[in-house]
């Protein structure tokens, strides 16, 4: 028997035939929440069903995010308030994964200051799962795992959130080190998916129904420059594109410096790729990209989006944008907002800067207050929102292709999905169509979506 089978059935005899319940969340990015579907595969090998109970839960397993610190504060407050769930239920166990956990004083302060937490697991560690979690049904009292950066679980059952849409991680980990990023501390450098691995698996989900298919990386445009560069990221697009069925390809992030034009002629090539690019700039002024050591100007980032634009005068672009950076100057400020009114993005992700240990940028010295850091948000936000608003305009008359996605919680009797271009579109229509693209004609546009009547 295998050292992992020998595992398996030790535990199965230890649980026996009760019922056992886990509580699994995932918070952060995509990838994380890949993880976290993973991590249930492997519970649900062990005999788990899944609760959205926490008291319920026999076993809680938080997959944690490391990128801002109020989501690490977020978790040590929800770790805090177990405290009683545990003293309730002494059998219950329970475990953190993901990011956080991989940062050395984190696994540190939790050891010392959480005693209710049973086992710390990291981001590579995710087939220990089965090791830590016996030897806590054997009575250790802390167990801590952070893995070699060199794990693919690949052969790991997922159980997935959605069963039309599914995320495929092409890659781990990130080369790139931006000065204010904890990600390449956390989850260690570049390693790429074989690229038979990764068609196999989008072909089933295919032909298991998935109509999305969400190619995942910290930064997938450099996928396959670790494999000797005999398939790379568009060639990787091209390949994808060619198994048959209704799906919808997309992908994120790409880093700027990357985004070569075999990329966007890959997008323009491909029919089943989405015609939206997520494409973080971080600042509009070169002197904070420097700072962030992003490795391109914003006359490389324009030369870009140019490209694109001539291909495309409509393509969908997105953005990340950090406000904040340390000592951003009024000046640096307003050249982040005079980029996003001339490249004009459909919608921008931005966050104010936060400090995190480890990471070059953490040394640097911020007097900027925290109140200019807000005042400068919310201006930001208000441009785009005007942006949004005029962009938007364009699809009114016009046909979109729409994976109904949900019940619309804003408009009743509406549900709610994304367009090929990543717009949220809200229209009229039964919950059967969840799941399924529909044709919808766009009759109104706001500041966050387009409204629109569904095609019979
Ligand atoms: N502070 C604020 N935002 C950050 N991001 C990454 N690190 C930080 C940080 N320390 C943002 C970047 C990135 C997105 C996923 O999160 O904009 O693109
Ligand atoms: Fe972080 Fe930069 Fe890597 Fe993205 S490219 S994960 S921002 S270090």
């Amino acid at each position: 028997m295998s050292e992992k089978s020998a595992v398996k059935s030790e535990i199965m005899r230890i649980l026996g035939k009760t019922d056992r319940f886990a509580y699994v969340h995932s918070f952060g990015c995509q990838l994380n929440v890949s993880d976290g579907e993973k991590i249930k595969g492997i519970l649900a090998e062990l005999g788990y069903d899944f609760t959205s109970d926490e008291r319920k839960a026999d076993i809680i397993i938080l997959n944690t995010c490391a990128v801002r610190e109020s989501a690490e504060e977020r978790v040590f407050g929800i770790v805090g308030s177990m405290k009683k769930l545990k003293e309730e239920k002494p059998s219950l166990i329970i475990g953190l994964a993901g990011c956080m956990t991989a940062q050395k004083h984190i696994a540190e302060k939790i050891r010392k200051s959480y005693p209710q937490v049973d086992f710390v697991m990291g981001t590579s560690a995710i087939n220990s799962l089965p090791s830590l979690l016996l030897e806590c049904l054997r009575g250790r009292k802390f167990s801590c795992d952070i893995g070699e950066y060199d794990d693919f679980s690949e052969n790991v059952a997922q159980i997935r959130e959605s069963t039309f849409k599914a995320s495929v991680p092409i890659m781990f980990g990130c080369n790139n080190f931006c000065t204010y990023c904890i990600v390449p501390y956390v989850r260690g450098r570049e390693r790429s998916r074989s690229p038979h691995d990764i068609y196999s698996e989008v072909e089933s989900l295919v032909k298991d129904g998935y109509k999305e298919i969400m190619l995942l990386g910290q930064n997938v445009n450099s996928y396959g420059k670790d494999l000797g560069g005999a398939v790379d990221f568009p060639e990787l697009l091209r390949m994808l594109n060619k198994i048959d069925g209704d799906f919808i390809i997309r992908f994120m992030s790409s880093h700027p410096k990357d985004a070569t034009h075999d990329l966007i002629d890959a997008i323009f090539e491909c029919d089943k790729v989405a015609k939206h690019l997520h494409l973080p700039v971080q600042s509009g002024s070169n002197t904070v990209l420097e700072r962030m050591n992003r490795r391109y100007t914003i006359e490389k980032y324009l030369e870009t989006v140019d490209y694109i634009r001539r291909k495309s005068p409509d393509f969908s672009l997105t953005t990340d944008i950090i406000v904040g950076f340390p000592n951003e100057t009024d000046e640096e400020f307003n050249a982040t907002a005079d980029l996003i009114k001339r490249v004009k993005y459909d919608n921008i992700y931005s966050f104010i800067y936060s400090r995190r240990t480890g990471t070059k940028a953490s040394e640097m010295e911020d007097i900027t207050p925290e109140s200019t850091k807000s005042e400068r948000m919310r201006r930001l936000l208000e441009t785009q929102r005007e942006i949004s608003t005029e962009n938007y305009k364009r699809f009114v008359g016009r046909k979109m292709r729409v994976l109904a996605d949900g019940v619309s919680k804003k408009h009743g009797g509406f549900l709610t999905g994304k367009s090929d271009e990543f717009i949220i579109v809200e229209f009229e229509g039964e919950s059967s169509l969840i799941g399924q693209f529909v044709d919808v004609e766009i009759t109104d546009s706001m500041n966050w979506a387009v409204l629109g009547r569904l095609i019979k």
